[in-house]
């Protein structure tokens, strides 16, 4: 629920992040990504562009694929956003964590958790992606220095790893 009586110009905005209830005070034009790594100190999340094309402050937005410097805080009300943090479970890496760290599929590190990211929505929409589609999942995200040869691989390899398993992503 958002409060519109905020003083300042500034709202209270509720929101869930990783799974937990977030209450904070934002101006309704500040940049989801701004919100996370300030207010919430989620740094994950890394500012490249800023400008919606090179995908590296991607977070989840109620399961869907966001550019989080493209969205004002205040259509993120009363979504459940998930960011790199979320993933890990304890000391327990994310299958795709994992993958890309086994394969080099991180190397500067600052395109990497919006790569893993949209690699997660992939892998939610089709968990036995082609190597075709995971380039094609993978198109908003830039990275200046792997090549993507490894990210991709990675990818293949969480889908390979996850469908083994059986578990989920
Ligand atoms: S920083 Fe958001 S897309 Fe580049
Ligand atoms: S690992 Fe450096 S930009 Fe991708």
């Amino acid at each position: 629920m958002t409060d519109f009586r905020g003083s300042h110009g500034k709202l209270e905005i509720s929101l869930t992040v990783n799974g937990e209830p977030r209450n904070i005070r934002a101006y309704p034009m500040e940049r989801l990504l701004d919100v996370l790594r300030l207010e919430l100190g989620l740094t994950g999340a890394k500012e490249g562009c800023g400008e919606g094309e090179c995908g590296s402050c991607s977070v989840l937005m109620d399961g869907v694929l966001v550019n989080s410097c493209l969205v004002p805080v205040l259509q993120a009300a009363g979504s459940s956003i998930v960011t790199i943090e979320g993933l890990a479970s304890g000391d327990t890496l994310h299958v795709l964590q994992e993958a890309f760290l086994e394969c080099g599929g991180a190397q500067c590190g600052i395109c990497t958790p919006g790569m893993i990211l949209a690699a997660v929505h992939l892998l939610n929409a089709k968990p036995k992606p082609t190597m075709d589609e995971i380039r094609e999942g993978l198109s908003g995200n830039l990275c200046r220095c792997t090549g993507y040869t490894q990210i991709v691989e990675a990818v293949a390899d969480a889908a390979r790893r996850r469908s083994s398993s059986r578990s989920t992503v």
